[in-house]
């Protein structure tokens, strides 16, 4: 698929491309992120914490694709949420991504240390204002967690990103955002893998004559203000991974995935670090 045949998304006034790439556990990236962006991806999503922002730093140079065509997004690790260490790990992430500013900066996790709520909602606006960032929003908060630092953050958040994929239940969360206008990112959107032996999905892929997880990620899309952010260091799965506006799920396939999650189905849930989850 071509980059500008990717659908966008918008809200609260950022807008972004409905499919990203995600880039952890891939270390130095570089070639990858250049052969995602060859393949299409606009929208890359990075954190302090992967140890991937110099290499997507490279890949964008390498690729020869223009950064003001890039939606790029970086996050600020937990143990960096008081004002002064945000904007330290502000200014390393950009060093590493060779660029002024980020399209998205998140705060990856919500403190652990007691740090006030609104001196990290406090950093985050400033680095906006310093025009470091075009858009802010934070990641791994619940429901509640949101509410507040949405009441606190002097500049308009605009997403939220979390686990999703069809073994884990999103629907409180989701209707959260829907109702206050915060677009999706789901990471984690093929689970990591784990669904690739799912009975379910191979069936309705097969009917569709689609993959697994095309199907996993359409699923995901369809849902209207969700992006999701697969990972692949394999050019075909990049690709196969874009190709999801093709076609669509039925309201019974859509409620047949809706079905499969689980009880157990969430990946990411550090002890002593997540929050009570919605
Ligand atoms: N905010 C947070 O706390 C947080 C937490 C976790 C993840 N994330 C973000 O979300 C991104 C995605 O999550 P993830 O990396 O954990 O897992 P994921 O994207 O759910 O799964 C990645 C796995 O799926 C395979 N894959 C990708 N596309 C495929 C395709 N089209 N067909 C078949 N297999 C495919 C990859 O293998 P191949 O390499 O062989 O294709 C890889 O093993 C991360 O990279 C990161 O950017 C954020």
């Amino acid at each position: 698929m071509t980059a500008a045949a990717i659908p966008t998304l918008s809200s609260r006034g950022v807008k972004m491309p409905a499919v990203g790439f995600g880039t952890s556990q891939l270390g130095d990236c570089a070639e990858i992120v250049a052969s995602a962006l060859k393949v299409g991806y606009r929208h890359i999503d990075t954190a302090w914490k992967y140890g991937s922002e110099q290499g997507v730093g490279d890949g964008i140079k390498r690729s020869g694709v223009p950064r003001k065509d890039i939606f790029l997004v970086t996050k600020v690790s937990h143990e960096y949420l008081k004002e002064d260490a945000f904007a330290k790990s502000v200014e390393e992430s950009l060093e590493r991504l060779q660029t002024d500013y980020v399209d998205l900066l998140l705060v990856h996790w919500p403190a652990i240390d007691g740090t006030p709520l609104a001196e990290t909602m406090g950093a985050l606006a400033k680095a906006r204002r310093e025009g470091k960032t075009r858009h802010v929003g934070v990641a791994n908060f619940n429901i509640a967690l949101t509410e507040e630092a949405m009441k606190l953050c002097p500049e308009p958040l605009s997403v939220l990103q979390a686990e999703y994929h069809p073994y884990l239940d999103q629907t409180k969360l989701l209707a959260y955002c829907r109702k206050v206008g915060l677009l999706f990112m789901a990471y984690c959107p093929l689970g990591r893998g784990r669904l690739f032996n799912d009975p379910v999905l191979a069936e309705i892929a097969q009917a569709k004559g689609k993959t697994l997880a095309q199907v996993a990620l359409r699923w995901l899309v369809q849902q209207g203000n969700v992006a999701p952010i697969p990972r692949s260091s394999n050019p075909r799965h990049m690709a196969e991974s874009l190709e999801v506006f093709d076609f669509t799920l039925t309201e019974d396939e859509m409620k047949r995935i809706h079905e499969l999650a689980r009880p157990d189905g969430r990946i990411a849930d550090p002890k002593g670090r997540a929050p009570k989850w919605d």
